[in-house]
């Protein structure tokens, strides 16, 4: 895929300087062409100081929207809700308009629904007519060590689903929550995709969806068909990598 790239930090910190500096390019074109920058965050713990970093900067929040790509079925105040940690990390330290901010309605029915309801959200977000397909001008992604993304585990039927742009999802561990998820459709008609992935503990999964030409794992499904795809990875991440760009 031409549209791919790999980059390899020597650090966590020079990583989310990286995303930042990309972000903000993302940002200041979407906005000169488009007039907003639409952005959907991953949760997890990657990204948490990147958000805390990306609160101390001076972008154009007034013109940035910004989404879920997944969500635990849970209140907003759980501690594992991805949208308090954004929340918490972020969006309570920028100016950032209220209605700017689109959260997974968890506190509503079931997970099912909750999905129906975001998947409503977008579609009147972007104006789309039945079937079309949102595009986001950046979807930032994480790698789960077992090689999920979003809420898009090995095995679920969700990372088959064509026909929806928001799913619910079960995790492989009874014990976790249901989740809300984008789709890959979603995912794969974004401008620009990056994965932020750190730590050794994912180098073997990196290295599968990398390199494995025939890998199965979720995360290798992100493909988009002509949006930018960028690994931006630390060293422990792209350890087992043959080879290694920085
Ligand atoms: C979530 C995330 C999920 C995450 C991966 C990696 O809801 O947990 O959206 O997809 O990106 O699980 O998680 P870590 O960053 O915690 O390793």
């Amino acid at each position: 895929m031409e549209n791919k790239e790999i980059l390899v930090f020597k650090n966590s910190e020079k990583l989310e300087k990286s995303v930042i500096s990309k972000w903000s390019d993302t940002a200041e074109y979407a906005i000169m062409k488009r007039g907003l920058f639409t952005v959907a965050l991953s949760g997890g713990s990657t990204p948490v100081k990147l958000y805390k970093k990306l609160s101390g900067t001076d972008l154009n929040w007034d013109m940035t929207h910004i989404f879920i790509v997944d969500e635990r079925f849970v209140p907003f105040n759980h501690s594992d809700s991805n949208f308090r940690m954004i929340r918490e990390t972020l969006l309570s330290n920028i100016n950032i308009p209220e209605q700017n901010i689109y959260p997974v309605p968890t506190e509503k029915g079931s997970s099912d629904e909750a999905a129906r309801l975001y998947e409503n959200d977008i579609i009147s977000f972007f104006n789309l007519s039945s079937g079309e397909i949102p595009e986001f001008d950046l979807i930032l992604l994480g790698l789960g060590d077992d090689g999920h993304t979003a809420s898009l585990f090995p095995g679920s039927p969700s990372i088959h689903v064509r026909d929806r742009l928001v799913v619910s999802s079960l995790p492989p561990d009874k014990s976790m929550h249901k989740r809300v998820t984008f789709t890959f459709p979603v995912i794969n008609n974004a401008r620009n995709i990056f994965f932020q992935v750190t730590g050794n503990n994912k180098a073997v999964v990196v290295k599968d969806v990398l390199e494995n030409k025939s890998s199965n794992l979720p995360a290798a499904y992100v493909k988009p068909d002509k949006g930018k795809l960028i690994f931006l990875l630390d060293r422990q991440a792209g350890a087992l990598l043959s080879d290694r760009k920085h």
